[in-house]
């Protein structure tokens, strides 16, 4: 049985620490923060790495695409002098690291498959392998994507392993069918963009439904007011401080 907290750690604790790397973990950790999503997408030669971006360039020292660049090269960047001086080193963590790190920590994890185009199922079902190799905590694991194939991917592979359905800001008309297709546990939806009746609509489903990337403790509070159960956000312990206790 799926145990989400009410505040999920986005990229770890983005806020404070550079994204998806180990050091951004451990600074969710250490604020106690009890879950945090993390991207996962695979190198060239088929690596399953924690990082968001198509590109290197915003968050390492190196240029080009993930999909085009090998392990070997990948492990020689540095993800952490872009955020600042002290976190230079700081690199991009393979899969089976970040979960290392995630045990440690007694944490729970929001993986999100985030393929590089064309790579949607291979991408899964890599991730999914090493996952279920070195993760054993049904109740603390959640597999969610904005891509369909590589939802259908996991519901072959991990089938009873909780995934959860990611909407861009428009939420597609036939969004009970997909739901109801892919068997989700949760509804995963951007909590900027969300009105309140498109809140009420999704919430018929009577799923868990999760709400990205809120950084504003007041929007936090209404989002909760109208029944969101999670929150993503990059200031994770902000957020904790500021729930309404009565939800
Ligand atoms: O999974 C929630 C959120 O991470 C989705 O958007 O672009 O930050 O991966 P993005
Ligand atoms: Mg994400």
């Amino acid at each position: 049985m799926l145990k989400l907290p009410k505040v999920i750690g986005h990229r770890g604790a983005k806020g404070y620490a550079p994204e998806n790397t180990l050091e951004s973990i451990r600074t969710a950790a250490d604020m106690g923060v009890e879950w945090v999503e993390l991207d996962v997408k695979l190198t060239r030669d088929g690596v399953p790495v924690i990082f968001h971006d198509e590109d290197l360039a915003r968050v390492t020292n190196g240029s080009g695409l993930m999909a085009e660049t090998d392990y070997d090269d990948i492990k020689e960047l540095d993800a952490g002098s872009w955020y600042g001086e002290s976190f230079l080193g700081a690199k991009i963590p393979t899969l089976e690291e970040a979960v290392d790190v995630l045990i440690e920590n007694d944490m729970g994890l929001n993986l999100e498959i985030k393929p590089c185009p064309g790579r949607e199922e291979e991408t899964a079902s890599v991730a999914l392998d090493v996952m279920s190799q070195i993760w054993d905590d049904h109740d603390r694991i959640l597999i969610s994507s904005f891509k369909l194939i590589s939802l259908e991917a996991a519901q072959n592979l991990a089938n009873d392993w909780a995934r959860g359905l990611l909407f861009e800001e428009d939420i597609p008309d036939d969004w009970p069918k997909l739901a109801q297709h892919l068997e989700v546990s949760t509804l995963n939806v951007n909590g900027n963009s969300l009105k309140k009746s498109e809140c009420e609509y999704l919430l018929e489903a009577e799923l868990p439904l999760l709400a990205y990337t809120i950084n504003d403790p007041m929007r936090a509070r209404e989002l909760q007011r109208w029944g969101i159960d999670s929150i993503f956000s990059d200031v994770p312990d902000l957020i904790m401080e500021n729930l309404l206790e009565s939800h």
